[in-house]
């Protein structure tokens, strides 16, 4: 299928699913049309017009043939409906030992940020074997990020965050599109995602940055003075954050809310919106203030705060995670690269944790 020119190369987890059924559809829509036409030619010829006076019988149709053309289209239906699904299924549960990658569009670039604080424009390095999820947000209209290797895709919103993930199955350099018309230069809003071997991805990573994501966040913590209210202690001015993230809260108004991506970015633009229980609706609004860049790295320090792994890189991320799996939950593709990856982390370790602090 590699060498048919109609498909884009197939390289991630959930690309043969995304073909399978896409070829299942054009399998089974093909044959119906095809059925349809040959009867069509079928009764042309065969109820044709005889004689001019011979007049048409109505006749009752059987009811074994009536039951058929009720029940087997069913069946095809829920059949595809079913398919759908658990494709759908597969492709919206970020797995959760995901690496954890930034993306930002805007016209008319991708940017992205790696937890490590590695920045890229319009390349992004991923290890192969191992799923990463991108949180993806917009600093002007609508973009939609698209990698056709991968077959995911995922419309990038202002005003909002949105998630995608994949698992790169083999390594190599494939398409970055953006799907959605966004102006002039929507054509040249593209680049290319560089699949690395879990070892190369390392030293990749431990090239500098300055600081994780996270600890710049903290500094913008601290710049924008939230740690002031935000004193993280009982009895503070603002609510604790400490191990908030994806935590329930509590509202003023006797609601709940998930402590999510969207929840953290609309209480930083527009605090007044959810009061979180027991505390005063003093925070000024940031909005206009912290661009899309200082939100994604405020967001990833909020993750982090109260969290007993304090600033996690993907690579030991991907180490704990590579560890404490070996569950047959991993694809074939993760088991196989363990032992290399087990390796280059050991050797790599002592740089990767130093270029954290
Ligand atoms: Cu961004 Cu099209």
């Amino acid at each position: 299928m590699n060498d048919f020119p109609l498909f884009p190369e197939s390289a991630s987890s959930v690309a043969p699913l995304v073909d399978g059924l896409y070829l299942a559809l054009v399998a089974i829509t093909g044959s119906v049309s095809l059925l349809i036409w040959i009867v069509i030619f079928y009764f042309a010829i065969k109820y044709r017009r005889r004689p001019d006076n011979e007049l048409a019988q109505e006749q009752e149709p059987p009811a074994a043939l009536e039951m058929t053309w009720i029940v087997l289209p069913t069946i095809i239906f829920m059949g595809i409906f079913v398919a759908g699904a658990v494709v759908f299924f597969r492709m919206s549960r970020t797995p959760a030992n995901a690496i954890e990658v930034y993306a930002t569009g805007r016209q008319w670039m991708w940017k992205f940020q790696h937890a490590s604080g590695q920045r890229e424009i319009n390349a992004l390095h991923v290890p192969v074997g191992r799923p990463v999820k991108i949180t993806l947000a917009s600093e002007d209209v609508i973009h939609s990020l698209w990698f056709p290797a991968f077959r995911v895709k995922t419309d990038v919103l202002p005003n909002r965050f949105r998630t995608m993930w994949f698992e790169a199955t083999k390594t190599g350099r494939y398409h970055i599109f953006c799907a959605e018309y966004c102006g002039t230069m929507h054509s040249g809003m593209i680049g290319w995602v560089e699949v690395m071997e879990p070892v190369e991805y390392q030293r990749w990573l431990a090239g500098g940055s300055e600081g994780s994501l996270a600890s710049q966040g903290e500094k913008l913590f601290e710049k924008y003075a939230c740690n002031t209210c935000h004193t993280n202690t009982s009895g503070a001015r603002g609510p604790n954050l400490a191990g908030l993230f994806g935590k329930t809260r509590q509202l003023t108004n006797g609601s709940q809310v998930v402590a999510d991506e969207n929840y953290i970015r609309e209480s930083i633009l527009n605090p007044q919106a959810k009061i979180a229980a027991g505390f005063q609706p003093l925070m000024p609004t940031f909005q206009g203030q912290v661009n899309e860049d200082d939100l994604i790295r405020l967001l990833a320090y909020v993750r982090t705060i109260g969290v007993d792994q304090p600033v996690s890189t993907p690579v030991e991320s991907a180490q704990s995670a590579q560890q404490s799996s070996g569950a047959p939950t991993t694809t074939g593709a993760t088991t196989s690269t363990a032992p290399a990856a087990t390796t280059g982390a050991t050797g790599t370790q002592p740089a990767a944790t130093t270029t954290n602090q």
